[in-house]
């Protein structure tokens, strides 16, 4: 009922588009080749917008000064289109959590210096210098939580980095006014004839033959990488360790929202703690969604505070977030996701998000209760390489790690089974041996505190540490907060929509 009332939704209000493409499952045959990185697929770099030499260079050449990209709190992940003939670049953010493509947000009503700056770097889009576009009268408005963009849908070419290929006449959005947004997004879950009524990117890559199945591929990288990769109709085998594990994505008629996203039944949930004892968390069976477009991991409340609780954290802040002891960063355990055939191992530097602050860092659990939703946003994905397949229905997964490069194609019969990883196995034990006091109620935290950092508790700041720490935190917390929305909105788009109609 959801899902149509959903479809209805995107029918009503993009009038005069047609759902005319249905998945194409049948898609003929394609003899197996061997692996090779050629025509049918198309790969990019996934930057991280704390990446420096992308963002950095970007201040530069509009003669911006260089921003403390640091000073952003959190991290998002963003591909570079290039629109239009001439081609005028773009950054949009990655999604897999959303369906549609738009660009230019509205920097002027951003709050934060530096959210604004970001937003003028990311570029934009002038249907009126594109010899190729056409602009259509077609509006809507997506409503991200207390975030919203206005967009009418335009038509254009759209060119990739390093790439011969192109798409023409793709369907997409340019915003003609936004509320906090500081990108376009790059919606890369399931459109056409599920859950929009026309071919979103993903489906336009597969109807102009560049790629041979509906499929991508997606390593965000690590925190130290500063940058991964997406490769639609193919993959790289480079990218992870072991065999690709075959996990169903749920029907939408049996996820927990009713939305055809890429839910997939997860076992258990457990933790590798420094000590190296297992513990497995009860009431962990349920189905979660992958989305790149979060900051954070959303679990139910008391599995997140149980979780919590093993860090450290007694209870959430004032805006929602675990403050944990940055130490605990610097630690050889792992948060774990044990999948049918897969378990995905998230060390805890990818799982605890780190603030730099003007007097030092501020650390919180990159997990945030939620009782409306379950699902696995980035700090749980920079662990994982992942396929998305729309044409088996199904995600392949397995432990993300780095060791070069092996790009291949995928195709209608390709055997995920047969994949293996060209990567050792990482390892995540203690480079060095640190004690661990085998008593402590508190076992993942070191004995001894570091020295000269003012850690906040979830009681708050250390005490005296003056009234310049607490500001200082406020406005961290502050910028997070911000772009834990954008996370949050993104998803719920979905809820608001089915809000209006129910
Ligand atoms: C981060 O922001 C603070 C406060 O606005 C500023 O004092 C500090 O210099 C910034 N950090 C960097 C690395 O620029
Ligand atoms: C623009 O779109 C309209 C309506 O679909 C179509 O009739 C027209 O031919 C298109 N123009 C170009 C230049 O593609
Ligand atoms: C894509 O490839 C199929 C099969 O080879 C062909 O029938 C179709 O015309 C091609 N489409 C385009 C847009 O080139
Ligand atoms: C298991 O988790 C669900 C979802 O958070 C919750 O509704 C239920 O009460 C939990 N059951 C037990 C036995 O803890
Ligand atoms: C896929 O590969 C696996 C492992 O090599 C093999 O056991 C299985 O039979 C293959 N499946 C098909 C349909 O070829």
């Amino acid at each position: 009922m959801t899902v149509l009332s959903f479809f209805l939704a995107s029918s009503i209000v993009a009038l005069g588009t047609q759902a005319q493409h249905v998945i194409s499952r049948d898609a003929a045959p394609t003899p197996m080749p061997m692996p090779s990185h050629g025509d049918k697929c198309i790969r990019f770099p996934v930057f991280h917008s704390t990446n420096k030499q992308v963002f950095g260079d970007m201040w530069e050449k509009r003669g911006i000064e260089t921003i403390a990209l640091a000073n952003r709190s959190d991290v998002a992940y963003y591909a570079r289109l290039d629109i239009g003939n001439p081609p005028q670049q773009n950054y949009v953010q990655l999604d897999t959590g959303s369906f549609e493509l738009w660009v230019n947000p509205d920097c002027t009503n951003l709050v934060t210096t530096s959210d604004q700056r970001f937003c003028q770097a990311v570029g934009s889009y002038d249907p009126k210098k594109s010899k190729s576009s056409n602009v259509t009268q077609t509006t809507k408005t997506l409503r991200y939580g207390i975030g919203e963009a206005n967009i009418q849908y335009v038509t254009d070419d759209i060119a990739f980095q390093n790439s011969g290929n192109a798409l023409k006449n793709v369907r997409f959005g340019f915003a003609t006014a936004t509320k906090d947004e500081f990108s376009g997004i790059l919606g890369i879950g399931h459109g056409s004839g599920v859950n929009v009524g026309y071919k979103n990117f993903v489906d336009e890559l597969q109807a102009q033959n560049v790629t041979a199945t509906k499929a991508f591929s997606l390593a965000l990288g690590s925190k130290d990488e500063q940058e991964g990769m997406v490769m639609f109709g193919g993959l790289d085998t480079a990218k992870f360790a072991g065999n690709l594990a075959t996990l169903p994505i749920v029907p939408a008629a049996k996820s927990p929202d009713g939305v055809a996203r890429y839910w997939v039944d997860m076992n258990y949930m457990s933790l590798t703690p420094p000590s190296g004892n297992m513990k497995k968390y009860s009431n962990t069976t349920m189905a979660v969604f992958l989305d790149s477009g979060a900051t954070l991991t959303l679990l139910p409340t008391t599995l997140a505070n149980s979780i919590a609780a093993d860090f450290g954290a007694q209870g959430v802040d004032a805006n929602g977030f675990y403050a944990v002891d940055c130490a605990l960063a610097r630690m050889p355990g792992t948060v774990d996701f044990a999948f049918p055939g897969v378990t995905i191992h998230v060390p805890y530097k990818e799982m605890i998000r780190e603030i730099p602050t003007a007097f030092g860092a501020l650390c919180y659990l990159g997990i945030s209760p939620n009782e409306d939703f379950v699902l696995l946003g980035d700090t749980m994905l920079r662990s994982a390489y992942a396929v998305f397949d729309q044409t088996n229905n199904a995600i392949h997964l397995a432990q993300y790690t780095n060791c070069g490069t092996e790009d291949m194609e995928i195709f209608p019969d390709t055997n995920f089974t047969a994949i293996e990883g060209k990567c050792n196995a990482p390892s995540f034990k203690p480079a060095a041996t640190t004690a661990t006091p085998s008593t402590s109620e508190r076992p993942l935290l070191p004995t001894t505190m570091p020295t000269g950092t003012n850690r906040p508790t979830a009681a708050g700041p250390p005490s005296g540490s003056g009234s310049v720490t607490s500001a200082a935190a406020t406005s961290a917390v502050r910028t997070t907060f911000g772009l834990c929305w954008l996370s949050i909105c993104v998803l719920s788009t979905t809820v608001f929509s089915l809000a209006a109609l129910s």
